[in-house]
């Protein structure tokens, strides 16, 4: 099988690491538009364009199914990707939702301020009778302390706990980290709210496909199965932002066009 992912950038990684890891005997292709980046602050006419070019280009290189790794992505342009593309089309939102357990009555959503505002969790939250609370909140400073490796350092922990401050006093059961960058502050997250469930997309959605992919078909060491890893541009910040993120990426990064 050969599996598309696509990112609005590197953080996306996440999906792409926990995914192959699990299901190795697969092709990969793994697309990041950091020519694009950040999705997380943009409009949902613009995601909703740059999830349909991304999409193309992983179909057009012989993907069978397509995995959105970008929640500000998943946000908008599921619905869009599901009518045009006749194949699978899995994505973070839907299986960090159905993650959340039965017997959960509060959940809480972290984001980028384009997944907080498009509402994407909550509305699929909401069919879920059992919950009495959800909360959101979009944490904007996230990505770049992530990026620049800044959660390594102490004093940045205060940030990182004042944005979550609302979860810490509504008492959630379970908190959704809405963004691909955030399963890398999992333990600083866990430490401020240590009684929480924190529901990581990367983890869930390679649940997700793990049912649609058949067993005996992953078991098994790997060989000759191609990884190829895109990106729509490199620069000097990228190369630093990828070895903060991803120091044991051991494949090469081609560069591609596809505006
Ligand atoms: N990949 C984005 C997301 O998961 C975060 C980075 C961005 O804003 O592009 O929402």
């Amino acid at each position: 099988m050969k599996i598309g992912i696509f990112d609005s950038g590197i953080g996306g990684l996440t999906v792409f690491k926990e995914i192959e890891k699990r299901f190795p005997k697969n092709d990969y292709v793994y697309l990041g538009d950091t020519a694009r980046l950040p999705y997380g602050i943009k409009s949902k006419k613009t995601i909703k364009n740059y999830s349909l070019k991304n999409t193309d280009f992983l179909v057009d290189r012989g993907c069978e199914i397509i995995i959105v790794a970008c929640n500000s992505a998943s946000s908008y342009s599921i619905p869009i990707l599901k009518k045009r593309y006749k194949i699978p089309i899995f994505n973070v939102i839907e299986s960090g939702v159905n993650a959340i357990s039965n017997s959960c009555s509060k959940v809480g959503i972290i984001g980028t301020p384009s997944t907080i505002e498009s509402e994407s969790y909550l509305k699929l939250l909401k069919k879920n009778k059992k919950l009495k609370k959800i909360i959101s909140e979009s944490c904007p400073i996230f990505v770049p302390i992530i990026e620049q490796g800044l959660y390594k350092k102490k004093s940045v922990h205060f940030l990182i706990k004042d944005n979550l401050k609302k979860f810490q006093r509504d008492q959630v059961e379970a908190l959704i980290l809405g963004c691909t960058h955030y399963p890398l502050i999992k333990p600083i997250i866990k430490k401020i709210l240590p009684n929480v469930t924190l529901i990581d997309s990367s983890v869930e959605v390679a649940n997700s496909i793990g049912s649609f992919l058949s067993n005996t078909e992953n078991i098994g060491p790997k060989v000759n199965f191609k990884r190829e890893i895109f990106f729509t541009d490199k620069s000097k910040y990228f190369e630093e932002v990828l070895k903060v993120m991803f120091k044991n990426l051991n494949y090469k990064v081609k560069l591609v066009d596809i505006r």
